[in-house]
């Protein structure tokens, strides 16, 4: 094997579909391994179907638990898999538990480290995907930058500018794949919504753990409702704090369409056609800016300014005032066009495959 391929949870498949096109294509010989970080059919299974990503070569059937259980699960688990495959390298995608727990394992090895989606930050080191960048990019070989100022974090944090490579966004080189394929959004939800819709999704511990905090942004959702119907696709995490919370009753007000985790290809259709698009997603303020669909991000900040910068993101925080104020201003024609950040082109991906195969031959050259 030449590169061992890693994903774990629902944003690393998006992710890592186009990255093994590309590396099949330029000859590059790949395996995938999955940790089982995520397991749900609905968070996982179908996504392979649906982007096309070879069914992984080896599963280490983690699934979940606290943060230190997984991370060192997986780690434990990872290490035979690099031992037996021997590769030149391995490549990891975006910051969630697996990206960390097996980039250290490699580096621990002595096994060289391609991280894709490098040198994003939000500067706010209570997230956990915060912890997983800085740290992984600290121990990587080859990183791959999204959006092109992302270079400026890697040089504060001591990382050769030899090592970081600007190629654009792997998951809007899926976005323009499979754009053809969306499913309608009637067929999703099963009726015709003829005042057009808004979508949200929530997820974020900071956002959906605390009972003050999810029942404010419930209870705001709820009041957008009234005026404009809102597809709330349901994260795990998010369907299991409101029953413990006993928040559940805010879902069955007026206007508040409750999904189960929806595929790529209906989350796509959902997003492309809507009118607002709230989130505190990472992956989908990338994904809006792609389809010039507004969105106003539910944090206090965003590891993607470029999304803000130049797409159609707004970071509105989760004050009541502050989201409502601009929801009204998005329906009444307000808000901001965007544009298409650079190299956000469908060809990150084959960028990536060529910096590689150029890597490897230089490498093959040294080590004969
Ligand atoms: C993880 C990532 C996060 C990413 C998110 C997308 C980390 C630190 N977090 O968060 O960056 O945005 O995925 O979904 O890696 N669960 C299921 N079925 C599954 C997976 C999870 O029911 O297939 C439930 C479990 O109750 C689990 C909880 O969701 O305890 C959280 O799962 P976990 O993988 O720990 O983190 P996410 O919140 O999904």
């Amino acid at each position: 094997t030449d590169i061992l391929c890693v994903v774990g949870a629902r944003p690393n498949f998006m992710k890592i579909a186009p990255v093994m096109a590309a590396l099949a294509g330029a000859g590059i010989r790949a395996k995938l391994v999955h940790t089982g970080q995520h397991y749900d059919a609905a968070m996982n299974g179908r996504f392979f179907t649906d982007l096309g990503i070879p069914h992984p070569d080896i599963n280490l059937e983690v699934g979940s638990a606290s943060h230190a259980l997984q991370t060192a699960e997986i780690m434990r688990r990872f290490e035979p898999v690099l031992e037996q495959e021997q590769p030149a390298a391995i490549l990891v995608v975006g910051d969630v538990n697996s990206t960390i727990a097996c980039a250290l394992v490699a580096a621990k090895r002595g096994v060289a480290v391609i991280h894709v989606e490098a040198g994003l930050r939000s500067h706010d080191r209570s997230m956990p995907e915060e912890i997983n960048r800085v740290l992984t990019d600290q121990i990587s070989d080859l990183l791959f930058i999204t959006e092109k100022d992302a270079h400026k974090n890697l040089a504060r944090e001591g990382i050769a500018a030899a090592r970081v490579h600007f190629v654009g966004n792997v998951m809007i080189d899926t976005l323009h794949h499979n754009l053809p394929r969306a499913v309608p959004v009637a067929m999703t939800l099963g009726e015709v919504l003829p005042e057009g819709y808004g979508v949200l999704t929530l997820h974020r511990p900071s956002n959906v753990d605390d009972a003050d905090i999810l029942g404010n942004l419930l209870e705001t959702v709820a009041m957008i409702a009234a005026d404009l119907p809102i597809v709330f696709p349901l994260h795990p995490r998010t369907r299991a704090s409101i029953d413990r919370l006993g928040l559940a009753a805010w879902l069955d007000r007026p206007g508040i369409k409750v999904l189960p985790p929806q595929g790529y290809l209906e989350m796509l259709g959902l997003m492309k056609d809507a009118r607002i698009v709230l989130t505190d997603s990472g992956g989908i303020q990338e994904e809006t800016t792609a389809l010039g669909v507004p969105c106003l991000t539910l944090r206090h900040n965003t590891e993607r300014p470029i999304t803000v910068d130049e797409g159609t993101n707004t970071i509105v925080g989760t004050e009541r005032k502050r989201i409502l104020g601009a929801v009204e201003e998005l329906l009444n024609g307000g808000g901001k066009a965007g544009r298409i950040p650079e190299f956000w082109d469908g060809r990150a991906a084959v960028r990536i495959a060529a910096i590689l195969l150029h890597w490897l031959d230089a490498r093959n050259h040294a080590v004969a």
